[in-house]
This record gives C-alpha cells, structure tokens and sequence, in this order.
C-alpha cells in the first residue's frame, strides 16, 4: 500500500511503535460499508456542484465499489500504518485510480467522516435493536396470556407482600422494555444528522450542497453548526445510556430467574437447552445464561463510563481522544443485541410451577393488607386497623399458623368487627381481583393491559424504523 497520504508536512517517517499505538483499523474497518456508502454520496454531491466531473465521479464510484468487493471477499490488504478505516480506503483508491481518486477529499475532512460514518452505523444498529425488542416485546404478551391467571407472591424487599399475578408481573417488563423502545426511537432522532461537509472544523470554502448529501443517504437533518458537528459525540452517549438502562433491565429480570429458579424458590424451570451443568457435581444445572446477561451488564454501563469520562473535559473540536468511542460502542452494540435475542428465544421455553408460585402465596401474611381493608370498610381508620392486624399477625405467628388458620374466635378477639365472611375475603384469588385501581393486578385489568399492548405491537409492526 502507498505512503501516508499526510506525509507532505513530515521529513521522518512515523516510528512503528507510534503507528502500532495509533491505529485504530482492527477496530473502525467495521465501519467500511458506511464509509464507502458516504464516499459515494459526497462524491456525488462534489460533482452536483461541478467540483469534479460527472465522468470523475464515476471513476470514483467505480473505484470506491471495487474496493467494497475486495474488502467483502476478503481481499483487502488491513495494515496498522494506514491508520483507520478513512485511510485504508482512501489510499486504495488513489492506487485505483491515481489522480481523479486523489480529488475524493476535497471539502471534508477525517473529522466530519467519521462523525458521519458512526452515526450512519448507529442508526442501522438502533432500528435492529428496537426491532429485537419488539420481538422480545411479543414474547412477553405471549406469555403473559399464556399466565394470565396464575398466582404468584408479590415481594417488596425480597419479603413477600401481596398476591400478585403472574400475567402482571410479566407485563411489568413489557412496560419497562417498551420505554427502552421509546427512549431508543426518540434517540435516533438525534442520530440522524448529517455531519458531512462541516470539514475539520469550520465548515467548508467550496459550494457544496449539504442537504443533497443527507437526501442521499437518508437523513432527517443537517448539523447546523460545523464545530458542534464534528465535536458532538451526545448521541453515542444517549445511546449508550439507553442501552445500560435496557441492560439493568435485563439484569433484574435474571436476578428474579436466578432466585425463581432455585431450590428454595422452585418457581420456575429453565429449559435444559438453555441451562449449564457442572463439571463436579452431577446434580447441578446452572442459570449460566441469566448470569451471564446481568454480568455482562456490568460492561455494557462501564462502557457508558468510559465515553462520558472520555468526553468530560476535551476542548472543542475534533480531539483523538474521541477516536476511543468506537470500541465501547461496538461492545455495547453487540452485547446488547445478544443478550435480548437469547431472552427472546428463553423465555418462551422457561415452566413456571404454578402449584408451588400459589402455595408460596398462601402463606406468610400475603392477606395481612387485606384484613386491613376489611376492618376499614367496617368504619375502623386505617392506622388503627393496621395495628389491631399487626397484632393478630404476632399472635398467629407465636402458633405458627396464618391469619387464615385463625378461628372466628381468635381473629375477633383483634375486633368484634370481624364476621365470617372474613375468610373468603382474605382467599387469595379474591384479594386479586379486588384491586381494580387502574394498573392493579385484578384479572381484568390485567386482560386489559395486555388487549392494549396487543394493540400497540399491531399498530406499531408497520411502523418500525429501518435503514440500511
Ligand atoms: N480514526 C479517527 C477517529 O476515529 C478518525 C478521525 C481522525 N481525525 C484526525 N484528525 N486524526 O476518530
């Protein structure tokens, strides 16, 4: 491959460990698709407005597609002193086609290329995710219909609180992944800005037109100030941002498989297609794959981490510091994408053990707020019925029985409002359906919920972002 093609101001050659130190190529030539895709499009816009030749920009084009091919056959020559991707291609062309392919640069710089060629990358990436999750999202209500009527407890500090269903708890992921959709589509909206034409800095002395280059590929907007152009690296911060959110996400849900799927909880089975054993105890089988997502979790925020502190104090504009976004944001791509396709596939395959979930929510004072309630209706205040439950509750608890076990006698011994009817009052299925307050967990309601999101995947099918 030829000389560097800034090697004009230089009269040594750069040492190779500085090359080796440099070189961000095993990183950035992911992006080689994107920048070959920009290549073409500023090509066009320099010819539009006659910079160059029609006839030159086809020698280009021409030039530019070649190399596509070369690098999808793996043909292409990689090399550390060529820098990155910019380079790489860049030079290739000017060995193609010498001098026409040396006027490619002209009215814009590495600065805004590769400003233009991530967010190009990130918009193809965020549509792909908001379109896993939407898959995820199916599978959820899927489930959750599949649930709608099974009793599990409730917990609040990992104590059991209340019955629940398994339907609405399953339907509380649903809401929590349908806001990382949200906050990803709204995301996008600022990825989607077409940096190129800005140059190094402060914009350019040809008569390019900016907005024909973002019509030709794809983009909502232009960048309307050069520095903040080239500078701007926020969207790579939204995004990853909403995918350490999307992550800790997952990494709850994990940590409830992991605790369900124990012998102390058996709530849940994972299939074996998706557990691990051990290579010393023949009995094991492990939630490898839970764990697994919520340690990766763990990257996906330090790479949040990494960028915001990578950005903190850099001076406007271009720096090469911000050359090291790229390796937090692929990991993070990557992860993310593989941690909602194997939850995608999971869960679907995962038995929930619906006696043991209902047995565990017959007992430890699940009904204890609902005794409450009843002393309430009979004209007792809150506060004061909470305490006559409260020492009820001590009282069963000193006979190692449930306020349910409690005879008539006994419970009225707490208030003579007590009548028989308290005992199908505090039945399980009972204490669900009585909380209506809209987003309780009654089975109405929750019918409800999952009709509308239904109705909000169906509305949304035809509707989801794409590029490519
Ligand atoms: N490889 C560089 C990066 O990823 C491209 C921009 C380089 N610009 C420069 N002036 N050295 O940030």
């Amino acid at each position: 491959m030829s000389d560097k093609l800034w090697q004009g101001r230089f009269s040594e050659k750069t040492a190779s460990v500085v090359e080796a130190f440099t070189s961000s190529i095993q990183v950035d030539r992911r992006l080689y698709a994107y920048d070959i895709q920009g290549s073409i499009a500023h090509c066009k816009t320099l010819a539009k407005a006659s910079i160059i030749s029609e006839a030159e920009a086809s020698e280009i084009i021409r030039g530019l597609e070649q190399i596509r091919l070369e690098i999808e056959e793996g043909r292409f020559h990689f090399d550390d002193r060529q820098e990155d991707i910019h380079m790489h291609i860049e030079s290739r062309l000017v060995e193609i086609c010498e001098t026409v392919g040396s006027k490619l640069h002209t009215a814009r710089s590495r600065n805004d290329q590769i400003a233009l060629d991530v967010r190009m990358y990130l918009r193809v990436e965020t549509c792909s995710i908001i379109r896993q999750l939407y898959r995820l999202q199916n599978v959820f209500v899927a489930l959750a219909k599949k649930h709608v009527d099974t009793i599990i407890p409730g917990y609040t500090h990992l104590q059991r609180a209340q019955p629940l269903l398994l339907s609405h708890h399953l339907m509380a992921y649903f809401e929590m992944f349908a806001r990382d959709m949200g906050r990803l589509e709204d995301c996008l909206r600022r990825i989607n800005v077409m940096p190129l034409g800005c140059a190094a800095l402060a914009g350019t002395t040809y008569p390019i037109d900016r907005s024909y280059t973002a019509e030709l590929l794809g983009f909502d907007a232009i960048s309307a100030n050069s520095i903040d152009a080239v500078s701007d690296r926020d969207f790579i911060l939204e995004f990853l941002s909403v995918a350490g959110i999307c992550m800790i996400h997952f990494s709850r849900l994990s940590e409830e498989l992991i605790l369900w799927s124990t012998s102390e909880f058996n709530f849940i089975e994972l299939p074996d297609a998706f557990a691990t054993g051990s290579s010393i105890m023949p009995q094991k089988k492990n939630p490898d794959v839970p764990e697994l997502v919520r340690g990766r979790t763990g990257a996906v925020i330090g790479n949040l981490m990494a960028l915001l502190t990578m950005m903190k104090s850099l001076p406007l504009a271009y720096n090469r510091d911000m050359q090291e976004d790229k390796a937090p944001l692929f990991d993070t791509v990557d992860t993310l994408a593989a941690c909602i396709e194997i939850y995608a596939d999971m869960l679907p395959e995962i038995s929930f053990k619906e006696s043991n979930m209902q047995k565990a929510a017959s007992s430890g004072f699940l009904d204890a707020t609902d005794m409450a309630d009843y002393l309430v209706m009979r004209g007792i205040p809150f506060r004061e019925a909470h305490h006559l439950v409260g020492e009820a509750v001590s009282f069963a608890l000193s006979r190692d029985k449930e306020l349910h076990d409690l005879t008539l006698e006994q419970l009225r011994s707490f208030s003579d409002q007590i009548q028989q009817d308290i005992f199908s009052y505090l039945q399980i299925r009972q204490m669900i359906e009585r909380r209506t307050s809209y987003g309780g967990t009654a089975g109405k309601n929750v019918r409800q919920a999952i009709a509308k999101a239904e109705k909000s995947l169906a509305d949304k099918q035809s509707h989801l972002p794409d590029f490519r």
